[in-house]
Parts: C-alpha cells; sequence; structure tokens
C-alpha cells in the first residue's frame, strides 16, 4: 500500500503556486480552470488521476531488454476532453521524450509522477483527443514519491508489473485511477525465446519483429480499470484451451521451484472450473476469455486481479492444494473488475465481497455453509481490539488492505444477507453487476440497491457492520 499522503500536501502548494499566477480581470470572470495535476478528487489519494478528460483506449507498444531492465514505450492515449483546458495531466513516471496531441507536437514536462502537456491547438470538449507519448527508462528503479518498492518487478529473465491502489504510471501513461475505466491493447517487443503475457486476448504472438527480437499483441475489449492493465515477461510455459467462458490462457514461469509450480499449476488449472460456480452465484462470467498467470517473483506477494487473467505471486501456493487465493482473484472479475469501485474508499465493494465469495465456493462445494464461517471468523478475531477498529466500509488510505477490509467485510455481507434473505441477497448481486458491467459504482449505491430490492432497511446493518470501528455485539449470522 502506499500513501499518497505527502503528494497531496506538495499537489496543494503547486495548486496555489499556481493560483498567484492568474491574472483577475473582473469580480466575475469565469472560474479559473483546476491545474491540470490537481488529481481526479479522490479522498484518500488526492494526487490520483486527472480530470478534464475521459479516456476511451490506450494503445500501448513497448520493448523490454531484461538484461538492463530497460522499458520503452509509445503509448496512444484515446481521451475525450471534458473540459476546454491549455494544460492536461497524465500518470506517468518513466521520462517521456515526445508527446503529441492530435499528431501535433506538445509541449510537455513532468513533475512528480504527473506528465503535463499542452496541446498547440486547443482541443475541444468532445472533439477526439489523441494523445501519443514516447517514453523509457528502468521502471523497476523508479520509486514513489515516498521511496515505496516500484510495482514493476523484475524477475531472473523477465519483469511482472502487478500493482494496487497504482501501478500504471510504472509502465505507461495513464488517467490511474478506477473511476476512469478504457480499453487496452499491449504490443510487447522482447528477445527472441521470451513470452509477453497481458490481459484479454492473444491477436498474435510471438511474431517476428527485428532480428533477434519478437514481438507479442494482446488486447482486451472490456473496459478496464488502469490498475487492472498487466505485463509479464519472461520464459514461460503457456498453456492454452477452451473453454465456455472463451479462451482459457495460462503462464507459468520457468524457474519456480517444483513444489509450488505443481501446486500453482493444479490451483490455476481449476480455473474454469471455479468460473462456472462463480457464474452459477453471480451471473454470468463478464469478459471473453480466462486464465492466469504465475510469475517467479519473490517480490511479487500477493495476488491481483488483473482483469481477465490474475497474477498469483508464487507465494500464494505455499500452503498446499488450497484454491482459495484463485477463488478470490476470479470473483474479483465480478467485484472490482466489470464493476469498479468509484472511490478508493468503496475498496470494500471489491475486498469484502471476493473474500465472501471464498465463504460461498465453499458453501456450494460440499465445504461449511458461509454462515458458520462467517460465525466463526468473528468468534476467531473476538478478542482482536485492533482488527475491529478499522471499519471496512471507511477503513482509510493507510488500511486499503487491513484484514478487516476482507474478513469483516465478508462477515457485513453475511449480515446483510441474513437482514434481506437469500432472495433478495442474490438477486442484488447479480442486479448490481448487470447494471454496472464495464462502469463503477459506490457503497452507498450497493446498500440503496439491496434496500430497493428487499424492500428492507439495512443502514443500521450497515452502520454496524461496516461503520462503526468497534466490534458488533452479536456474530452475523
Ligand atoms: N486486490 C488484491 C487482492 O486480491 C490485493 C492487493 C494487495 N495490495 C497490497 N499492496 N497489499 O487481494
Ligand atoms: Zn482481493
Amino acid at each position: 500500500m502506499r500513501s499518497w499522503r505527502w503528494m497531496g500536501l506538495s499537489a496543494v502548494l503547486l495548486v496555489a503556486g499556481v493560483g498567484i499566477g492568474y491574472q483577475w480581470h473582473a469580480a466575475d470572470s469565469p472560474e479559473p480552470p483546476m491545474p491540470a495535476a490537481a488529481g481526479i478528487g479522490d479522498p484518500y489519494f488526492p494526487p490520483a488521476g486527472n480530470s478534464g478528460y475521459d479516456v476511451t483506449g490506450y494503445e500501448i507498444q513497448l520493448r523490454y531488454d531484461p538484461p538492463t531492465g530497460r522499458l520503452d514505450g509509445r503509448t496512444t492515449v484515446n481521451a475525450l476532453p471534458t473540459e476546454n483546458r491549455a494544460e492536461f495531466a497524465l500518470d506517468l513516471r518513466l521520462p517521456a521524450t515526445q508527446v503529441t496531441v492530435n499528431n501535433q507536437l506538445a509541449r510537455f514536462h513532468q513533475d512528480r509522477g504527473k506528465l503535463l502537456f499542452s496541446p498547440t491547438r486547443p482541443v475541444p470538449t468532445g472533439r477526439p483527443m489523441v494523445v501519443q507519448v514516447t517514453y523509457g527508462g528502468v521502471p523497476s528503479e523508479v520509486r514513489d514519491d515516498l521511496g515505496h518498492d516500484p510495482p514493476w518487478t523484475r524477475t531472473v529473465d523477465g519483469a511482472v508489473i502487478a500493482g494496487e491502489p497504482e501501478g500504471a504510471a510504472w509502465w505507461f501513461p495513464a488517467n490511474d485511477h478506477p473511476s476512469d475505466k478504457a480499453t487496452v491493447a499491449v504490443t510487447v517487443t522482447v528477445p527472441a525465446g521470451l513470452q509477453a503475457i497481458s490481459n484479454g486476448k492473444l491477436l498474435a504472438g510471438p511474431e517476428p519483429a527485428e532480428p533477434g527480437w519478437q514481438r507479442w499483441r494482446w488486447r482486451a475489449s472490456a473496459p478496464m480499470a488502469t490498475y487492472l492493465a498487466f505485463v509479464a515477461i519472461g520464459h514461460y510455459d503457456i498453456v492454452t484451451r477452451d473453454t465456455p467462458y472463451g479462451p482459457y490462457i495460462a503462464a507459468f514461469q520457468d524457474g519456480l521451484d517444483p513444489l509450488t509450480a505443481t501446486v500453482a499449476r493444479a490451483a490455476v488449472e481449476q480455473t474454469p472450473q471455479i468460473v462456472g460456480v462463480l457464474s452459477g452465484i453471480f451471473g454470468p462470467y463478464p469478459f471473453d476469455t480466462i486464465g492466469g498467470v504465475v510469475p517467479d517473483a519473490c517480490a511479487q506477494q500477493s495476488a491481483l486481479e488483473t482483469q481477465t487473467r490474475p497474477v498469483y505471486g508464487p507465494q500464494m501456493f505455499r500452503a498446499g492444494a488450497d484454491v482459495s487465493v484463485v477463488v478470490h482473484e476470479l470473483a474479483h472479475q465480478w467485484f472490482g473488475d466489470t464493476v469498479s469501485v468509484h472511490r478508493w474508499s468503496d475498496i470494500w465493494l471489491n475486498e469484502g465481497f471476493a473474500s465472501y465469495a471464498v465463504w460461498l465456493y465453499r458453501e456450494r462445494t460440499g465445504g461449511p455453509s458461509a454462515k458458520q464461517i462467517a460465525d466463526q471468523t468473528y468468534l476467531c478475531n473476538f478478542a482482536n481490539t485492533d482488527f475491529w477498529r478499522v471499519p471496512p466500509g471507511d477503513p482509510g488510505p493507510d488500511e486499503l488492505f487491513n484484514s478487516a477490509v476482507y474478513s469483516r467485510g465478508a462477515m457485513a455481507l453475511e449480515a446483510l444477507r441474513t437482514r434481506v434473505g437469500d432472495d433478495a441477497f442474490f438477486t442484488g448481486l447479480r442486479t448490481w453487476v448487470t447494471e454496472r458491467q464495464g462502469h463503477n459504482g459506490t457503497v452507498a449505491d450497493f446498500l440503496a440497491l439491496l434496500e430497493r430490492i428487499s424492500g428492507k432497511k439495512v443502514d443500521d446493518v450497515a452502520q454496524t457492520w461496516l461503520f462503526a470501528p468497534v466490534r458488533p455485539s452479536t456474530p452475523p449470522g
């Protein structure tokens, strides 16, 4: 978890500095435009993302050289301005060498993770703004403004990127916030013999590039939050198979120790079967391809629900033949991926739901009921006062991935299910997905939907389980 606190402060100072430069001609002159680097307005991470435009699609072209760790990129950002502005910003943490807007060179500069650029000719709102950025650097050496480890990590023969809540800016210029979703196409040129895996379908690859290099082209057709885009490069064994949910493409990096590799394959290979169970609960699988990637990356500590193809850190399989992490990341395809948080304070919609999905999966596959697991989890944490201090409905930026968001978040869903009854609860989950597929939602939106469908009030349950920084007095079930 990275904190943007310090950046938040500097963004405020930057705002103040720009403000002084404005000429005020008359009391009724129009509001000055927001400075381009002011962020998209997420209270948890004020500098995250940018306003003034919507991205519709990213076309990312990369060339990666494993021995040096150098990444060179040219990315086309197709956007629609929503405000008339002289300057726009994208998130990018690698040095840029050229920016064009609608094929014209644009002035640009970079400051604390922002690429600020000024189109030579203003782009009116509603007209396409095609921004092409050429850039390059060594992403594994670029820290954020607090000095945290970069989300781009090198492996023995390649690299992998999977970061949340931020990550995109280490490999492509992005409006790096889940509220601006867009399609993503990734083309990666790597030394011949290496594989490059990304989201969506494989359009081509390996296809010849310049001598000694080859190219892989991937495209994800559904809009995606930027942190859900990924690329993994290295010597991988790629496994493919047709399924009712589209092509299954899984990749296991050479070099995984044999025991981890065996356990990881056995778990990830259950992806189609698990997607079958989950679609029976949540409604049709929302994308057109499935799979998973297991890099041999010790720095990749956890797993991430990268869209259509989760990335699983090898440590996730140390505990043996347990599919919980696979169920969790696949459940995110419904909760987090096709329906994304509007603000990071809505993280319960991701982690509470994916955690509860594991309980539902166990309930449906011969294990204990979700109610039994929920009550047991309540008792397991009974005396842990720190645990109950974190309210999953608004955990704060430093506790975004606190275990309370996951397990108390799942208990909250059990409590809501108890209140509204099974019919309304499961109809609610499916309606949430069908109504918001490809879009975003807030915690308040979800609670309102449950009330609408059940005709029952849930605000007291929400207060007790999601917002109060104390242990609820009775178990959830
Ligand atoms: N969304 C990931 C999951 O499926 C969690 C990522 C945790 N990230 C972190 N920086 N701790 O659980
Ligand atoms: Zn999760």
